[in-house]
C-alpha cells in the first residue's frame, strides 16, 4: 500500500504543494487530477524521491520516501510524460540495460528481462538500432521497458500527463 501523509513542498513563498493526503491500495489504478499548477507533478516528484518535501512524508511499496528513498527508488518505476530522456546515441537494448545497471542488476538478469520486455512490447526488431532514429511510439516502448528493467515490486508507475485545458 502506498500511505501519502500530509506531504507540503514550498518554493520560496510559493506553497506547491499543502498537506496532501490519500492512500493508493495494491492494484488500484489512482490518478492525480487538478489545474495547472495545482502541484501534480511536485507530489510525483516528491513520490519518486527526486524532491525532498517541506514536510509530510509517504510510504511508497511500504517504504519511507525520506527515509528510505533507495529502497523506494528500486520498488518503483517512473515514467513521466512528455520527452522519454532515452540517450539518442544509445541502441534500445543499451538504454534499458544502463538503468538496469543502475538497479544493481547483473548481465545475466539484464539480458534476460530485456529479452522478457522486447517480446512482450514487440521491440525485438529494433533493439539493436540507435534510440534517437526511432519513431515516437518506439521511443515511448523503450522508455516504458526502462522504467520496469529492474521488476518493480509494486509496479507502481507515475505516470505524469500534462494536462491541456
Ligand atoms: N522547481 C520549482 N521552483 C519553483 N517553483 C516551482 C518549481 N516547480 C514547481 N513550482 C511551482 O509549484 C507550483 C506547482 O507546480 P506543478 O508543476 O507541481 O503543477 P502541476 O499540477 O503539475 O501543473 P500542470 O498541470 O501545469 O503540469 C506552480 O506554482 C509552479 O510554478
Ligand atoms: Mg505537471
Amino acid at each position: 500500500m502506498n500511505s501519502i501523509q500530509s506531504l507540503s513542498k514550498q518554493f520560496g513563498n510559493i506553497a506547491a504543494v499543502s498537506g496532501i493526503s490519500f492512500e493508493v491500495k495494491k492494484g488500484e489504478v489512482f490518478g492525480l487530477l487538478g489545474e495547472n499548477g495545482a502541484g501534480k507533478t511536485t507530489t510525483l516528484r516528491m513520490l519518486a524521491t527526486m524532491l525532498k518535501p517541506t514536510s509530510g512524508t509517504a510510504t511508497m511499496a511500504g517504504w519511507d520516501i525520506v527515509k528510505e528513498p533507495q529502497k523506494v527508488r528500486s520498488s518503483i518505476g517512473i515514467l513521466f510524460g512528455g520527452e522519454t530522456g532515452l540517450y539518442d546515441r544509445l541502441t534500445c537494448e543499451e538504454n534499458i540495460a544502463y538503468f538496469g545497471e543502475l538497479n544493481d542488476m547483473s548481465r545475466t538478469q539484464i539480458k534476460e528481462r530485456i529479452r522478457e520486455l522486447a517480446k512482450v512490447f514487440n521491440m525485438e526488431d529494433y533493439l539493436t538500432r540507435r534510440a534517437g532514429k526511432l519513431s515516437k511510439g518506439m521511443k515511448q516502448k523503450v522508455a516504458f521497458a526502462r522504467a520496469i528493467v529492474h521488476d518493480p515490486k509494486m509496479m507502481s508507475l507515475l505516470q505524469d500527463l500534462m494536462s491541456v485545458q
